[in-house]
């Protein structure tokens, strides 16, 4: 009798992709509830060449490798050639997330566009939108008439094209659209788009093709699928967005070629993403002479980003005055509030106190407290900051300023983005980036941060 092909389910989850023989309602990874789908596999394929047939292999020493170094493929786009690190790696395998309508397909057809003008093979692998839907799109771009295009979602058959044709660079938009039927499981399925990411990769890696995947994201952001996509790949960028602008940030969260801590500003335009060489402009300048707002260089996660804060200081006859934040934690504004008062001289008792984080950001950490204080400061005092002015610290309960983590990093940033002068906490270790004028306590940081010589309109309101 010959042996039947074993089915194994297995459950998965969709977040993690941590695999469990039974059902649970919480992933056993990564704590999320209701997460685990179940998939089927077919029995594992026996290794090439049959089951104990495996050959032990030669070794080479590194210095016997023998590697030409292969030229970065600039995209065209310049700011995505930053975050790149200098263009696309020939072979490398790349994964583009961001939310729906965040102008991932935008971004790559002109990227491709222009690849394909500077005489490579440029195709595109489109399983969301049909191929009349890419030429509207492209017909408002312009320039992308010489990117090949293919209408296709079954894995096999994009492989197979990959392998025949051998372009230079392909765009898979999006990885979750593929099948393999092999595979029992539906398309988009954690089964499923690791096998593609998979599959591609070593098509990647043998015919010589820079791979693109597009991936959507969850709701939390992270790419849809499992985590283990993010391993496979190269370089991992996300592309965010902010639904009331025009502006789109593009970050490396991963990146084997290059430094995580570029940055790529676009504005979405009619005819499509345009580069924003100056992202100052856009989050983190202030008008100047404007009373009650301070820049922020605050930490989002490992990345330093600069940011408008704005307050408003009114005098208020209420019994309990209104702190009201928007972009910041509430608990924590209540205590930057009380420690002006207490260990600043601002008191503000008798005033409501509003802060807003420009463009809709939300700032959770420490960091980001000095600058929030130099804006209330600022506005209860009617005087501007110094022009050119950025700050950040963490504030103590007693007054005192703490030193705040990754502070190069933050200079960094600040020396990128035109920043003239630092306010920081003592003990803030600096290699290079703009002046840093240090402060130990919170009343020398608003002394140091405040423009004496231009006092503003305003009048102090408590
Ligand atoms: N005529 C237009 N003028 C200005 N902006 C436009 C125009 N058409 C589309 N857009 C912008 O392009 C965005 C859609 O871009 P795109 O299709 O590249 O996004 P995506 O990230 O690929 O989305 P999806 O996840 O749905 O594939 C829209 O949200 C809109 O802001
Ligand atoms: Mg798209």
């Amino acid at each position: 009798m010959l042996p039947m092909a074993k089915v194994i389910v297995q459950h998965v989850c969709s977040d993690c992709g941590t695999t469990t023989g039974r059902w649970l309602g919480k992933c056993p990874g990564c704590g999320a509830f209701g997460t685990l789908v179940e998939e089927l596999t077919g029995q594992a394929t026996p290794p090439r060449g049959g089951r104990g047939a495996a050959v032990a292999r030669p070794l080479q020493k590194l210095a016997q490798v023998r590697v030409e170094e292969a030229a970065r493929l600039t995209t065209g786009v310049p700011e995505l050639d930053r975050v790149l690190g200098g263009g696309l790696v020939p072979a490398s395998l790349v994964l583009v997330g961001g939310e729906p309508g965040v102008g991932k397909s935008t971004l790559l057809l002109s990227a491709l566009g222009s690849i394909a003008r500077s005489g490579r093979r440029a195709l595109l692998v489109t399983g969301e939108e049909s191929v009349a839907q890419v030429k509207l799109r492209a017909a408002r771009l312009g320039g992308a008439d010489d990117v090949e295009i293919l209408a296709e979602t079954e894995l096999e058959a994009v492989c197979a094209t990959l392998e025949h044709e051998r372009p230079d660079v392909c765009v898979i938009d999006s990885v979750q659209t593929l099948y393999s039927a092999e595979l029992g499981s539906a398309p988009g399925s954690v089964a499923q788009v690791r096998e593609a990411a998979g599959r591609l990769l070593r098509v990647a890696k043998e015919q010589g093709v820079a791979t693109v995947l597009v991936g959507h994201v969850t709701k939390d952001g992270a790419v849809a699928g499992p985590r283990v996509l993010e391993h496979l790949v190269d370089c991992v960028l996300q592309f965010e967005g902010d639904r009331y602008h025009a502006h789109r940030i593009l970050r490396a969260t991963k990146n084997r070629f290059g430094s995580t801590n570029e940055l790529g500003v676009f504005e979405m335009t009619g005819a499509g993403l345009v580069g924003v060489p100056d992202a100052s402009e856009l989050f983190g300048r202030t008008q100047a002479g404007e009373v009650g707002a301070a820049v922020a260089c605050a930490l989002e996660g490992t990345r330093p980003i600069l940011l408008e804060v704005q307050s408003l200081v009114s005098k208020t006859d209420l019994a309990m005055p209104r702190r009201v934040g928007t972009g910041v934690d509430p608990k924590r504004l209540a205590m930057i509030v009380a420690v002006l008062g207490r260990h600043a001289g601002i008191a503000l008792g008798a005033a409501d106190v509003f802060v807003n984080v420009a463009g809709g950001v939300r700032i959770d950490e420490p960091g980001a407290d000095l600058a929030v204080a130099l804006a209330i400061a600022s506005a209860a005092r009617g005087v501007p900051l110094v022009e050119g002015i950025a700050a950040f610290g963490e504030i103590g309960l007693t007054g005192r300023l703490r030193p705040a983590a990754q502070a190069e990093r933050r200079l960094e940033e600040c020396a990128k983005l035109g920043i003239g002068r630092v306010v920081a906490p003592e003990g803030t270790q600096t290699r290079g980036g703009p002046p840093v004028t240090r402060a130990a306590t919170l009343r020398q940081a608003i002394a140091a941060g405040l423009d004496g010589r231009r006092p503003g309109a305003g009048e102090e309101a408590a």
